[in-house]
């Protein structure tokens, strides 16, 4: 079966760029060709949410296998995927604060696999390190512990030099850590919080997916697919987003229309933040809550992306329904900060010049068995990390595991409004610094921080710390 596809122009290549990696550096506009799919015209699913097959002694059970499938994204096509248990967008695991849950990661696929949980704080064997890896026909049990506070976490492949390749073709899911000292609160909740996990892909034309240029990535997906609709009732909704598009940035807005943002990275914001723009970058998340109690049945609110000019998902209020949710003024204040011993740099970069290019943090490429930095358990750090691309106009990214930090300062200023909150991944534009703390708790071991371009850490841009005593 053949789609009819629009061929948007493309740029002529920038001279100033190293020869041959032109597909490196963001364009002005996107080449690639965007699927000829009428928005609005398939409905929004919500990710299935996974059955335990075991709750006991405070513990959830699940297994999950890792394998291939076809997945309806486009209309009338099936298009072949890499799943977390046979759905394009992964189950949604539904974790607790203070309940355990351990996930035995089944892998049916012909080559090796693992499983990271973004945001989690978790023991060093659980963390889905890039070498650590769960070969063909074998299957792995990572241990969740859940002690962090309510949080939206996603989880995805991290092997080492196949983790692009593996979260591009549908190896990503959600996970929400539910926290019980929360629920006063009263947040949208039940079928009123729903996840929505936003990317973009490129088609060819037969409908399969395309693992190309980043820049050629031109139809937006939301809960894997095109630009759909969504119903909704009369009331307050808390949406989870999650952004997978890889060297992009969402600028998602409702026409004007005020959302409220409630969280970030690692949990709740302590007072909602209203915007008219949300600005989310690669592996962020953002809950918002928006209000449709004083829309007409019938209206039709379109949430658009401002980067691609396109809309990415339509809510169409369909019915009343009564609320006694809220959006208290006052959430949940940030974790104090212990003052930081240890002052650190970061710089991520590419060598362009010695042969294929290498991604780099701190000048070296990443090496598994080299510690880059030793952090003593239990303590606070500062690192202030940036951009060593500026030159050549190449955005990156941040991201730390095991731990949320804090944006304390950008580029010597204040952090900008996306900074807010518990954080564990801040875009890092040409010409940035970011100055962000931490602190080190509970596990011992290697972790890893790296650009979460997975295009950019695929090419070595990652390293790691060691956690000692
Ligand atoms: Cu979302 Cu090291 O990754
Ligand atoms: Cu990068």
């Amino acid at each position: 079966m053949v789609l009819p596809f629009t061929k948007l122009p493309a740029l002529a290549d920038d001279p100033a760029i190293p020869r041959g990696r032109q597909d490196l550096i963001p364009r002005r506009a996107r080449a690639g060709t965007r699927a000829a799919v009428t928005p609005f015209s398939v409905r929004m699913p919500i990710p299935p949410v996974a059955q335990p097959m075991m709750s006991a002694g405070g513990l959830d059970l699940y297994t999950i296998p890792i394998k291939p499938a076809n997945a309806d994204i486009l209309p009338g096509v099936r298009t072949p995927v890499l799943t977390f248990g046979g759905s394009f967008i992964g189950p949604t695991i539904r974790a607790r604060t203070g309940r355990a849950a351990k996930v035995v990661f089944v892998n049916q696929l012909d080559m090796a696999a693992n499983v990271h949980l973004h945001g989690g704080h978790v023991a060093a064997a659980d963390d889905g390190h890039p070498m650590d890896v769960i070969d063909p026909g074998r299957m792995r049990a990572y241990n969740y512990p859940n002690s962090q506070q309510g949080a939206t976490l996603w989880y995805h492949d991290h092997s080492h030099h196949m983790e692009a390749e593996h979260v591009y073709r549908g190896l990503h899911g959600m996970y929400v850590i539910d926290d019980p000292a929360e629920r006063h609160l009263r947040l949208p909740e039940g079928d009123y919080d729903v996840p929505i996990l936003l990317r973009n892909a490129q088609f060819d034309d037969a409908g399969a997916l395309v693992f190309g240029s980043p820049f050629d990535r031109a139809t937006i997906l939301a809960n894997g697919r095109p630009q759909p609709y969504f119903p909704v009732a009369a009331r307050k909704y808390r949406f989870r987003l999650l952004s997978v598009a890889s060297e992009y940035t969402f600028r998602l807005g409702l026409g004007g229309v005020e959302m409220k943002q409630i969280g970030s990275d690692g949990g709740l914001l302590p007072a909602p933040l209203p915007l008219t723009e949300l600005v989310l970058g690669t592996a962020q998340r953002a809950d918002i809550v928006i209000d449709f109690s004083r829309f007409a049945i019938g209206t039709q609110i379109v949430m658009t992306d401002a980067t691609s000019g396109t809309p990415v998902l339509r809510f169409d209020v369909t019915s009343r329904a009564s609320d006694n949710s809220r959006v208290p003024n006052t959430l949940r204040p940030l974790p104090p900060m212990p003052a930081a011993t240890v002052e650190r740099d970061v710089r991520l970069s590419f060598d362009f010049f010695s042969g294929a290019p290498v991604g780099l943090v701190n000048g070296l490429a990443y090496d598994p068995n080299r510690s880059d930095f030793t952090v003593k358990r239990g303590s606070t750090e500062i690192w202030n990390v940036s951009n060593g691309d500026s030159a050549f106009g190449i955005p990156h990214t941040f991201h730390m595991h095991l731990v949320q930090f804090r944006v304390l300062a950008r580029n010597g200023g204040a952090p900008l409004p996306q900074d807010a909150g518990l954080k564990d991944t801040i875009e890092l534009p040409p010409n940035s610094t970011a100055r962000v703390q931490a602190t080190f708790t509970d596990y011992l071991g290697r972790y890893a921080y790296h650009c979460h371009y997975l295009e950019h850490s695929t090419l070595g841009m990652m390293a790691q710390m060691e956690i000692v005593p």
